[in-house]
C-alpha cells in the first residue's frame, strides 16, 4: 500500500557513511511510502558495465566521482524519488547544491563498530578493501564529518534501531519541519 503522505512531493537523498543503512532505508521508504528508489551506486555500476571496485580500478577515483555528479545532474525533475547516495557523495558542494534543488537531505549515522560490523565481509568498497578495521573508519568517518553535517537538513541515527523505525522517523521529522 502506498502510505505517502500527500504534502511529500520533494525527493529524499539519503547521505552517509558507507554501511550507515542508506540501502536497506531505501527499500524500506519505497515500500512504507511507495517511493522510487535510486541506488546511486548499481546505477552507475550498471551504466558501466563493470562494479565500483572495477571502476576505481580501471578509471580511478576521479572519474567515479564525475559519474556521481553526472547522474545527480540527470535527477534534478524527478518527483517522489528516494536516492541511496555514494558515502562520498556529499564531498563534493556541488552535489550538495544539486541535491538541495529537488529534495531535502537525509544523513544517516552509526558509530565506527557499527559500521565495522555491517561492512566486514563486503568486498566493493574499493577504500576499505584494504583498510578494514575500526581505526581507519573512525578516521575516514572524522575526516568527513564536517561536510556530511554541513548538507544534511535531517540527521538521524542508526545505531541498534531496525529499517522501518529509521524510516519512520525520517517522515516525522520531514513533516514536521515543512
Ligand atoms: C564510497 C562509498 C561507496 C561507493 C564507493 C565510494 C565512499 O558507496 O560509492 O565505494 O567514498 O564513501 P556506499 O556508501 O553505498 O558503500
Amino acid at each position: 500500500m502506498n502510505n505517502q503522505p500527500e504534502q511529500i512531493l520533494h525527493n529524499i537523498f539519503l547521505i552517509g557513511f558507507m554501511g550507515s543503512g542508506k540501502t536497506t532505508v531505501c527499500g524500506c521508504l519505497h515500500k512504507m511510502y511507495g517511493m522510487e528508489v535510486v541506488e546511486m551506486d548499481s546505477m552507475i555500476s550498471k551504466q558501466e558495465g563493470m562494479s565500483i571496485s572495477d571502476i576505481f580500478t580501471e578509471h580511478g577515483e576521479e572519474y567515479f566521482r564525475a559519474l556521481e555528479t553526472e547522474l545527480l545532474a540527470g535527477l534534478r525533475d524527478q518527483n517522489n524519488i528516494v536516492v541511496s547516495c555514494g558515502g562520498g557523495t556529499p564531498m563534493r558542494e556541488n552535489n550538495v547544491a544539486l541535491m538541495k534543488k529537488s529534495g531535502r537531505i537525509v544523513l544517516l549515522t552509526a558509530r565506527p563498530e557499527t559500521i565495522y560490523e555491517r561492512v566486514r565481509h563486503s568486498h566493493d568498497r574499493p577504500l576499505l578493501e584494504n583498510n578494514m578495521n575500526v581505526p581507519y573508519i573512525a578516521e575516514l568517518m572524522e575526516k568527513r564529518r564536517e561536510k556530511y553535517e554541513a548538507a544534511a537538513d535531517l540527521i538521524v541515527e542508526t545505531d541498534g534501531k531496525k529499517a522501518a523505525a529509521i524510516c519512520g522517523e525520517i517522515m516525522q521529522k520531514i513533516t514536521s519541519q515543512m
